[in-house]
């Protein structure tokens, strides 16, 4: 696996053509971020398993579903069963995030576990080694297009404490703001996946913006 992880967030790109937003970072992004929401645990509404699966079959690139919904523990497994490479859920929304984990991990998925801008790291650093990756929310969760929230990288630099202190087998990405003059002191901080959904998308060359980014992410 590689040292740093790009994984250009859909919710930036064409609705209407999302095979063609995939096929654009192939070869150049590690994974594709897939922002599940459900209008609940945020006030917006993106697309569900019949979009994600019909997507899966569309493009190899591994999926990072980020599902940004209630009661994850009756959705979650189904992107693990549709053939999610990581499933992120967040912690606020789940009261068993542990047992959640062992379920994703059993259907075959890394487990994710998501902090919104407002929710502390330390509750759950004990949680981290049944997770393969903990998700730094660097905006608050819900819509693209947001200021990063350079505040948000003290739980990265807990989290990445931590996790070195442990020894844990754990990616700790961050996902809001992500770009060009945001993307090295996430990775200072200890993030060693970014998400990035205006910078990628939004950019002429969705490709070269994803080389862009990793060169400054490895820097
Ligand atoms: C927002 C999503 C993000 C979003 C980031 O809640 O989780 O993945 O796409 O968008 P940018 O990169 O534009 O901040
Ligand atoms: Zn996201």
């Amino acid at each position: 696996t590689p040292d740093i992880i790009i994984a250009p967030s859909i919710l930036a790109a064409d609705f209407a053509n999302l095979a063609a937003a995939a096929h654009a970072v192939e070869g150049a992004a590690d994974w594709l971020h897939v922002d599940v929401m459900d209008n609940h645990f945020v006030p917006n509404l993106t697309i569900g398993p019949p979009v994600v699966a019909s997507l899966r079959r569309a493009t190899g690139i591994p999926f990072d579903c980020h599902l940004m919904i209630e009661d994850p523990k009756r959705w979650a497994p189904a992107y693990a069963q549709l053939g999610a490479y990581n499933v992120t859920f967040h912690a606020e929304a789940c009261d068993d995030p542990v047992a959640l984990a062992k379920d994703l991990r059993a259907a075959g998925t890394l487990a994710g576990l998501a902090v919104d801008r407002d929710t502390p790291i330390e509750p759950y650093l004990e949680l981290l080694p049944h997770f393969d990756t903990l998700l730094v929310m660097t905006i608050k969760a819900g819509f693209g297009g947001q200021a990063f929230m350079p505040e948000m990288l003290a739980k990265v630099r807990t989290a990445r404490r931590h996790a070195n202190a442990g020894h844990l087998d754990i990616r700790i990405e961050v996902d809001g703001g992500i770009a060009d003059d945001t993307i090295e002191a996430a990775a200072a901080a200890g993030a060693d996946a970014f998400v990035a959904g205006t910078a990628v998308y939004g950019a002429d060359d969705p490709a070269r913006a994803c080389r862009k980014l990793r060169a400054l992410a490895e820097a």
